[in-house]
Parts: structure tokens; C-alpha cells; sequence
């Protein structure tokens, strides 16, 4: 196991009920932001809780934020934040609400050039306003980790930063406020989260047991349930399975002491910024290609993710880990996502220009051991064509 520095500060208030519980977390006398994205919550009563559970408090609000939250949208809710004095945030949403939220957070406290965070991948944050978060569609982890993911629309940038400063203060999370999710929303938020425990897991073994279990746990989790959530939407326990696993997968735990991948989701970002393809939409068309390129290299890790997810032991090794990858592809077909970029109407011309984005962003030496190169990168798009 590699040493490890575990820090993750935010408290989590799980169930049915929950949302009433923040007027306590909120102090008493602060000036809260609501931000939130194009209004489901007022579809589906968070909004009307959240109101009601905030009656005590000075409240305004930033609506608007949208899926890839967008750095020209939030500037304006740090205008806002800086004009009106406000000192605590609120995100209700999704993982674009919070990771907004975040933004807006460390932009607000800061002079200067504020794209310089994601530039600098949030190693400039050295303060940020206090926030917390209502989720409403688990997927990301955002809601109990210090990243974030921001486009610039001017220059079709999709950039990410990280930061101890952004962990959210708290976040409620009540499985009933997913039931009125679409149903693309659900299987995006399952892939993701499948990715994401992928990303950490399926890299190279350093005897890191208890990790790996945990991570196997979560799969084997999101598999049995992720399509219950699809067949049976108001099923409140397998919503609330879905939805702690989805926390689980990113809030650090089980990426501690071990080394982490990341190749996948950094070309999936490329192609969202480019083609606007759902973020769990690019994971589930890159995951499969990665593993295939990548075999050699994850050749121990595959084969225990075959034996231990897919309950495959027996027979030809090259032969078990091509059907856990087949599985995993027909997983992700199974909770409604597509798995080619041609099933997007995307060609050859889009791996020339995802290569391209790739290099000018610096993303040349990707993966857990550096050696996704700019090479590696276009095999496993013109594998996943
Ligand atoms: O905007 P509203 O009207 O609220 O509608 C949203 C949005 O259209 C809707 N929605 C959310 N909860 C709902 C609901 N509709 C009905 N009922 C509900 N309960 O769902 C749509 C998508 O929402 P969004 O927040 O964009 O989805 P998601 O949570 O998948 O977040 C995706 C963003 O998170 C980033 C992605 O790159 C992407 O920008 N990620 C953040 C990470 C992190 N911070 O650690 C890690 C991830 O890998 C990911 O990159
Ligand atoms: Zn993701």
C-alpha cells in the first residue's frame, strides 16, 4: 500500500426528512446564496423544503446553473456574491450545482483572474467561502469530495480543480428527491459512478485489500441495483443504495493508498467540451476501449476484477478478461447508454480533434503510470469508433 494523507471533512445527513435538518448546520445570522440549476427542484418540492427549512435565515438566490456548469454563468454569481456580501452558499442539484457551488466559492474570496483556479488545477485556493449542498442526483461524488469540473464555453474547455478549501460543510442526501430523475439521468449517475470506482481500482495491485473489497462491494452493488433503479424508479431502498454508492465511489476512501487511472475521464471531458456528450455518456464509450488498449498493463487487476465482479475463475485468461470487459460494456448498454462514439453520429475527424484538445490541454502523459500518450489516447478512440 503507498502512504496516504486521508482528509474529508464533510458531514453527511442521509434519508427521507433531512433537508428540515440545515437550518441548524446554516449559522444563524449568515447571508445565504441558494444556487441551483434550471429548475427541477421546484418540480419535485426541494425547492419548497429547502425554503421552508431556511424561513430563519437571509436568503437570495442564483438559479441557472446548467449541466457542465459554465464559467461565464458562475462569474456572474461571484458578482453577485462580492456585490451583496454574501458569507455561506447553498448548492441544491446535482454534481454541476455543486461543483459550481465550489467555484464560486473559491472565485468569490479571490483578486485576480479567477480561470487561473482551473489553470492551476486548485492549487492557488488558499481560502473559500463556506458552503453546503442538497443533492438530488447521485452520480459525481462531488457532494462529499474537494473537486470540481467547470467548462469555458468561449474556448470549449473542460477543466477541473481540486482543493481541501471546497469540501462542502455538509450534504443532505434524501434518495426520495431522485425519483423524479429521467431516466438517462439515472443510468448516467450509475455509470459514473461505476467509472469512478473503476478509475481507482482497476489500476495496478499493491496489496491494498481492504480498497480493493470496498471497491468490489460498489460494483457488485451497482450492479444489482442500477437496474432496479431504472425498472422500479420510487423504490426508496434501492434509490438509497444507489445513491451511498455513488458517494462512496469518489469521497476518497478507497482511492487512498493505491495508484489511480484517470485516462478515461480525462478523454471524456475532451469530448463532452467538444461534442456535448453527457459526462457518464463519454466514460461509458472510452472505459471499454482503455481496458482493451491497456491489458497488458492491468493484466493482474482484470483478471481479479473478472473473478471477484464478474464470477469468472476458469479457462484461458485472455478469454476472461475480454468477457469482463463485454459484460461491463453490455452493463452500461443495460442502464440505457451508448457505448461507440459512431452511436453519436461521431467519426474519425472527432479523434483527430479529442487528440488535439488533449495536447494543447497537456494531457500527454495520462493513467497511473504516465503512459497514456497522446499514441495510446488514439487507439482507444479509433477502438471506440
Ligand atoms: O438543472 P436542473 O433543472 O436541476 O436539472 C438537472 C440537469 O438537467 C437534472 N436533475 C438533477 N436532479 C434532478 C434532476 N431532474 C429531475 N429530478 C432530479 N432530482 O439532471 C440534469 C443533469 O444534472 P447534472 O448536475 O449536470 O448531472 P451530474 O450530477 O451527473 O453532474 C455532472 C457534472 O459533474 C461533473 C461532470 O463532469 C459534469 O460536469 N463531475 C464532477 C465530479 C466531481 N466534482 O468530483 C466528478 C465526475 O467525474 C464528473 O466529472
Ligand atoms: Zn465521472
Amino acid at each position: 500500500m503507498i502512504n496516504f494523507d486521508f482528509y474529508n471533512p464533510t458531514q453527511i445527513l442521509f434519508g427521507q426528512g433531512q433537508i428540515a435538518a440545515i437550518a441548524k448546520l446554516i449559522p444563524p445570522q449568515a447571508k445565504v446564496l441558494m444556487t441551483y440549476g434550471g429548475g427541477s427542484i421546484k418540480q419535485n418540492g426541494v425547492y419548497d423544503e429547502v425554503r421552508a427549512a431556511l424561513a430563519g435565515h437571509t436568503v437570495l438566490e442564483f438559479a441557472g446553473i446548467e449541466p457542465n456548469p459554465s464559467y461565464e454563468t458562475l462569474m456572474q454569481a461571484v458578482a453577485l456574491v462580492k456585490s451583496e456580501g454574501i458569507d455561506f452558499l447553498l448548492g441544491v442539484g446535482g454534481g454541476s450545482v455543486v461543483d459550481g457551488t465550489k467555484f464560486i466559492a473559491a472565485a468569490a474570496v479571490r483578486d485576480g483572474e479567477a480561470w487561473d483556479i482551473l489553470e492551476k488545477g486548485g492549487k492557488i485556493i488558499d481560502d473559500a467561502l463556506p458552503f453546503g449542498t442538497v443533492l438530488t442526483l447521485p452520480a459525481t461524488g462531488s457532494e462529499m469530495n474537494g473537486s470540481a469540473v467547470i467548462t469555458r464555453k468561449a474556448t470549449q474547455e473542460k477543466r477541473s480543480f481540486m482543493s481541501r478549501k471546497v469540501y462542502p460543510k455538509f450534504s443532505v442526501l434524501d434518495p426520495s428527491k431522485t425519483f423524479t430523475l429521467p431516466l438517462r439521468q439515472v443510468g448516467n449517475g450509475v455509470v459514473d459512478a461505476f467509472a469512478h470506482v473503476m478509475e481507482q481500482y482497476l489500476t495496478a495491485s499493491v496489496n491494498a485489500s481492504v480498497q480493493d473489497r470496498f471497491a468490489e462491494g460498489i460494483l457488485l452493488t451497482l450492479i444489482e441495483e442500477g437496474p432496479k433503479a431504472l425498472s422500479h424508479p420510487d423504490d426508496y431502498d434501492v434509490r438509497a443504495n444507489v445513491m451511498w454508492c455513488a458517494t462512496l465511489a469518489l469521497n476518497g476512501l478507497i482511492g487512498v493508498g493505491v495508484p489511480q487511472d484517470w485516462s478515461t475521464h480525462a478523454i471524456g471531458h475532451e469530448l463532452t467540451a467538444l461534442y456535448e456528450l453527457d459526462h457518464a455518456q463519454t466514460l461509458a464509450v472510452i472505459l471499454p476501449s482503455m481496458l482493451r488498449v491497456r491489458k497488458q498493463a492491468k493484466r493482474a487487476k482484470l483478471l481479479q476484477y473478472a473473478a471477484r465482479v464478474w464470477g469468472l475463475d476458469g479457462g484461458d485468461e485472455d478469454g476472461r478478461i475480454e468477457t469482463a470487459i463485454a459484460r461491463t460494456e453490455y452493463f452500461f448498454r443495460h442502464m440505457g447508454l451508448k457505448t461507440r462514439l459512431a452511436d453519436y453520429g461521431l467519426d474519425h475527424a472527432s479523434v483527430e480533434a479529442v487528440i488535439a484538445a488533449l495536447e494543447t490541454h497537456g494531457m500527454t502523459a495520462l493513467g497511473e503510470q504516465g503512459e497514456v500518450t497522446l499514441a495510446v489516447s488514439r487507439k482507444v478512440l479509433e477502438l471506440s469508433l
